[in-house]
């Protein structure tokens, strides 16, 4: 199924400058604070020691995040650019990182062999049937868990949606993303939402069942 998002960060210019762009001014810095917040905690209360995929890695900018309790990463992205400079900030960690070219819908990684799977700002650009294989493919190779972000509307956010008739975004309602949960074999433990009151962004701990 196409969309967008699998070519739109090819180049390497969109690692370099993805911080930049998104979280600059006072909104920028008020989303990232929320963002940084939200995944914060919920990787606070994953165990120490683990491993974990990073998929989509991006430019690598949750490694120190992640860091926090994982031993070990394994991280993968669809885009050349992207691998390219997260390779050099890898080469820079302390922990095992070690970076893979591949797509979240098939993943280059065996069946239950990451302690958890960790995944930002990706969801919300796939329509919703590859959602429902990507958070499996995520269930497939973890033994304990998944923490993902999704758009989840609210009411207010949904008729702003609606408005503006988004393309390429979509964002669930939480009765879909409980329905996902379930075909993937996991349950939702924790949601938190990042979001100003009419974005979508939402991170989400699931458990294996
Ligand atoms: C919005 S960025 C998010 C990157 C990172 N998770 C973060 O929060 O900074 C989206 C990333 O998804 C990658 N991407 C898009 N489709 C993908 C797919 N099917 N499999 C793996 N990576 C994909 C892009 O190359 C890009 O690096």
């Amino acid at each position: 199924m196409h969309y967008s998002a699998k070519e739109a960060y090819q180049h390497e210019s969109f690692a370099h400058n993805y911080e930049r762009v998104r979280f600059s001014g006072l909104m920028g810095k008020y989303r990232n604070n929320l963002e940084q917040k939200a995944v914060g905690k919920l990787v606070e209360m994953l165990p120490s020691d683990i491993s974990i995929a990073d998929c989509p890695c991006g430019n690598g900018r949750w490694w120190p995040v992640l860091a926090t309790r994982a031993r070990r990463i394994v991280a993968v992205d669809v885009s050349e650019g992207m691998r390219r400079y997260a390779s050099e900030r890898a080469r820079q960690s302390s922990i095992d990182i070690v970076v893979l070219g591949g797509s979240a819908e098939d993943l280059p990684v065996e069946d239950e062999s990451v302690d958890y799977v960790f995944s930002h700002a990706l969801t919300k650009h796939l329509p919703v049937p590859v959602q429902y294989q990507v958070l499996a493919e995520y269930s497939r190779v973890s033994k304990m868990g998944v923490i993902c972000s999704f758009g989840v509307f609210t009411h207010l956010s949904y008729e702003f949606w609606r408005r503006r008739q988004l393309t390429e975004s979509y964002p669930i309602f939480f009765e879909e993303l409980k329905w996902m949960a379930d075909w993937a074999g996991l349950e939702i433990r924790k949601m938190i939402r990042c979001t100003t009151p009419i974005g979508v962004e939402n991170v989400v701990l699931f458990e294996k069942i």
